[in-house]
């Protein structure tokens, strides 16, 4: 029973899709929780790499719940959350009645060329099957010299800060999920998935390797989470 929900490293999308669909509910709950109350600092992080304002075309891919995209369509922005769980956009569309929201898979984006002015994804890109696709298809959907923002877990660069992190990520979370989840072996794979992810450099790497440049980023809590940025070539070959 533990594991019909669960995805796996592979990242199949089906499973991840499924497993998003049964933590939905309370996905939001858990977050607060899970980050020890963190989670808005990290999101005014990414607020400001964003930059929102009125007149601006935002894609927040793997939005969820909403709960990243929200602050965007608050400034002003033309906003679209995109997600492919079927839960987590039920969800969505319940706490965020005013949001637009649009299923899409982030390797086959349901927008046209050149569409957005910023893209940005919150912890979502640790769960796409190709980092790489995702991040061409980023590409595609961003102008010319539009941006690219991505929060995702990272590895803290001093080694006691990655000893505890591994600690938290691979012992207390799942425990905490057992006492507090309804779907305990879903956070299992996020704990095993934030082991299994790129390095800050090594994220750098793979977003210059799909065609983004200027790609910087900025480390939150030592390092446990990192903000990353980059800007599409003003004239990109795609
Ligand atoms: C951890 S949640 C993050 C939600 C939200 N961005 C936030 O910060 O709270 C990850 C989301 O990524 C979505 N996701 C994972 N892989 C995806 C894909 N290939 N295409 C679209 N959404 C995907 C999941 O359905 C899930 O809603």
């Amino acid at each position: 029973m533990e594991d019909m929900t669960r995805a796996t490293l592979d990242k199949a999308p089906a499973d991840v899709s499924r497993m998003f669909d049964a933590v939905a509910g309370r996905y939001d709950a858990m977050n607060r929780v899970m980050t020890f109350g963190m989670e808005p600092r990290w999101r005014r992080e990414v607020e400001r790499a964003v930059g929102a304002r009125q007149g601006m075309r935002i894609l927040d891919l793997a939005a969820g719940t909403g709960a990243s995209t929200a602050p965007f369509a608050k400034a002003g922005a033309a906003t679209v959350a995109c997600d492919f769980s079927a839960g987590m956009l039920v969800e969505g569309r319940r706490r965020h009645p005013g949001l637009t929201f649009v299923a899409g898979d982030a390797l086959r984006l349901p927008f046209r060329d050149e569409t957005f002015d910023v893209v940005t994804i919150s912890f979502g890109l640790r769960n796409v099957a190709s980092v790489e696709g995702a991040l061409r298809e980023l590409g595609r959907v961003a102008r010319p010299g539009g941006r690219l923002v991505v929060l995702e877990t990272a590895t803290p660069p001093a080694r006691p800060m990655r000893f505890a992190n591994r600690v938290y990520t691979g012992r207390v979370m799942p425990r905490l999920a057992r006492i507090l989840s309804s779907d305990p072996s879903s956070y299992a794979y996020l704990a095993e998935s934030a082991a299994d992810w790129l390095t800050q450099p090594e994220l750098a790497a793979a977003m210059r390797a799909a065609g983004w440049e200027q790609v910087a980023w900025r480390d939150l809590m030592f390092g446990v989470v990192a903000v990353h940025s980059a800007s599409r070539p003003a004239e990109a070959a795609h």
